[in-house]
Parts: structure tokens; sequence; C-alpha cells
């Protein structure tokens, strides 16, 4: 089968974005992970009233993807609920970059399915590496 197309990924991460649970920021997340064999895997923010345990949209579709066995990705759509395309923070960042196939994408999404395309060097620059 053909692989997803770039908007085909960024409208799975908007579905995926249904399932955020962010009781105290109101700012649902989706992620959707395209994994080197074409295989997807979403991702939602998951929020906890002890704030710091709180899971962005990208950490939990890479932690679910790896914990199933898939460990190389190819892209990654990101969707929030605003108008403007939704970059992931920092820490998401560095966990990206540690699964990331050479080439990786980042589609970061606006709400209405449209995005803009980034590599990793220009989202992570100068990254930490061990
Ligand atoms: N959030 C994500 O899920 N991904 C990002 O890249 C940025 C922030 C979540 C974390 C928290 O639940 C809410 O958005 C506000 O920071």
């Amino acid at each position: 089968m053909d692989r997803i197309t770039d908007a085909d990924l960024v409208r799975v991460a908007i579905e995926a974005r249904t399932h955020a649970y962010a009781p105290y920021s109101g700012f649902p997340v989706g992620a959707a992970l395209l994994a080197e064999d074409g295989s997807v895997h979403t991702g939602c923010n998951v929020e906890c009233a002890s704030f710091g345990a709180t899971c962005c949209a990208e950490r939990t579709a890479v932690v679910k993807a790896v914990s199933g066995g898939y460990r190389r990705f190819l892209a990654v759509a990101v969707v929030s609920e605003r108008p403007e395309p939704c970059l992931p923070c920092g820490i998401c960042r560095q966990v990206l970059l540690e699964f990331a196939a050479p080439g990786f994408r980042l589609l970061a999404g606006r709400a209405d399915g449209t995005f803009e395309e980034y590599g990793m060097q220009e989202i992570l620059p100068n990254a930490f590496v061990l």
C-alpha cells in the first residue's frame, strides 16, 4: 500500500486531538507519527493535577510506538486548535530526535489542516547527543 500523504498525516493528528485530556490548560493537542514501515502511531496530551506529570501529545505518540516495537520515524504531524502551526516543546524535540530517521520531517499543523514543514536541524540545532 502507498505511504500516507502529509495532508492525511495531519488529518490523523486532528482526529487524535479529540482524545486529548487537557482540563487544566484547555489546550488540546494531537500528534501522528509515521514509522519507517509506513505505520502511523497517534498521541494526544494527557494532563495531570500535578502539572509536571503531564505528557505532551508528541511524547505520548513516541512512547506508544516505541513500546509497540517501532523505533524509527520519518515524520510527525502536530496540531492544536489554534489557527497557527503547532510547534513541539523543547523536551518533545529532544525525544523526537532520539528516534528520528535521517530526513525526519515535522509537519506543524494549523487547525484547518494546512501545515508548515520543518527539518530536525531547523527545530533543534546543536542538539545534545550522548
Ligand atoms: N503540549 C503538547 O501536547 N505538545 C506540545 O508540543 C506543546 C504543549 C501540551 C502540554 C499541555 O497539556 C498543554 O499542551 C499546554 O502546554
